[in-house]
């Protein structure tokens, strides 16, 4: 038998009174010690790895973290959602938008001295509340920031030289297009709508989604609608370094020219290469993007400039439904403590990201 580290101890020691508890409350005992998530694939107790324990579920969502290991190939943590293994997690992860104002459902207990916090957000700054409270209590940041701890993004990746299948354009029936879920100008969406009624009144825009329509487009749909389109808006919500979102990543993925809107060209070209997409701030007003959107509709050798970058880069899909939305990062959150073994403090996590 290999020997257990102190902490493993620790764990049997509060299964058996968390059993033990449970039984007298005559409710099913062994509940907590059975959870599936703890125990890895040969059905062993994921001794030596690290405990990460997610203390809310992200808007309530619920998902499978055998999906990390499926998905995106990490299994070097043991990720729960039993909040009475907080005693023995190595990492809580707590979810921003989760958090209450007062912080009242925040763990009660003194966290243990080798334990880390990880802050876990992937809205914008305007979309983000300023809680009081939260300035000095997190070890670690997992945010689409390239500054966090832990960065959760869809980076494109370098194309094997050897590989030889060439791109072929998906074949188009429409020009422009754009799928738009959120017209709540509380959420920053002002600027984006202004832009588009602007470009819609000298090009034609094909519209689907909720706050266009009241209907979410199917899953199913989404990757094929981009990819029948010349051309894809890629306006972000808000305007924010380093916001470029799955909205920037879906036409790429499609085969489809992005049309950007969000932080600076600058910024874009830190991520994707220079002529993989199109920025309005490229242009003077909607008007003259849209002249060169029907221009580039005209001369196909100039069109398919944009998809050179795919001989050398490739761009991964994003999983879609919501509960892949989540179990990204909290894979990602999952492998960085299977390496992370220092002290870590974020002081002042407002500063940070709010300037
Ligand atoms: C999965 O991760 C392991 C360990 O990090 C690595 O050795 C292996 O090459 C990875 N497999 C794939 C398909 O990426
Ligand atoms: C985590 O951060 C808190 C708050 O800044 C700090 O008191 C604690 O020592 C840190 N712990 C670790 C393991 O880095």
């Amino acid at each position: 038998m290999k020997l257990l580290k102190p902490r493993m101890a620790a764990l049997g020691c509060m299964c058996l009174m968390t059993a033990f508890l449970l039984y007298y409350s005559n409710k099913m005992p062994f509940l907590a010690c059975t959870g599936e998530d703890l125990y890895d694939e040969e059905g062993e107790l994921a001794s030596g790895k690290p405990i990460v324990l997610l203390w809310f579920w992200p808007l309530g969502v619920k998902f499978n973290f055998k999906t990390c290991a499926k998905h995106f190939n990490v299994s070097s943590c043991a990720l729960t959602a039993q909040r009475s293994l907080y005693g023995v997690a190595d990492a809580v992860i707590f979810y921003h938008k989760e958090i209450a104002w007062q912080l009242l459902n925040m763990p009660a207990d003194p966290r243990p001295p080798f334990q880390k916090w990880i802050w876990f957000n992937v809205e914008s700054p305007t979309n983000t509340e300023r809680k009081a409270g939260l300035e000095d209590l997190f070890n670690l940041t997992l945010s689409y920031r390239r500054d966090a701890d832990i960065t959760v993004r869809n980076e494109l990746t370098i194309r094997p030289t050897k590989t030889n299948d060439p791109f072929v354009l998906p074949k188009k029936d429409k020009l422009v297009c754009w799928i738009v879920s959120n017209k709540d100008p509380n959420t920053g969406t002002a600027l984006r709508e202004r832009y588009y009624q602007q470009l819609a009144k000298h090009i034609d825009i094909h519209m689907f989604g909720k706050a266009f329509n009241g209907r979410s487009l199917p899953y199913e749909d989404y990757y094929p609608t981009i990819a029948s389109c010349k051309f894809y808006l890629s306006f972000e919500n808000s305007i924010h370094r380093d916001y470029i979102t799955e909205k920037v990543n879906g036409p790429l993925v499609a085969g489809t020219v992005p049309v950007v809107l969000g932080p600076p060209r600058d910024n874009y070209q830190q991520f994707l290469p220079t002529e993989s997409f199109i920025h309005v701030d490229d242009f003077q007003d909607p008007k003259s993007l849209a002249d060169f959107l029907l221009h580039l509709d005209q001369s196909h050798e100039e069109y398919m400039r944009y998809f050179e970058w795919r001989r050398f880069n490739k761009a991964t899909p994003h999983l879609l439904s919501m509960d892949y939305e989540f179990i990204h990062p909290v894979c990602l959150a999952c492998e960085h403590m299977s390496k992370d073994q220092g002290y870590r403090v974020k002081r002042d996590l407002y500063k940070w990201y709010f300037s």
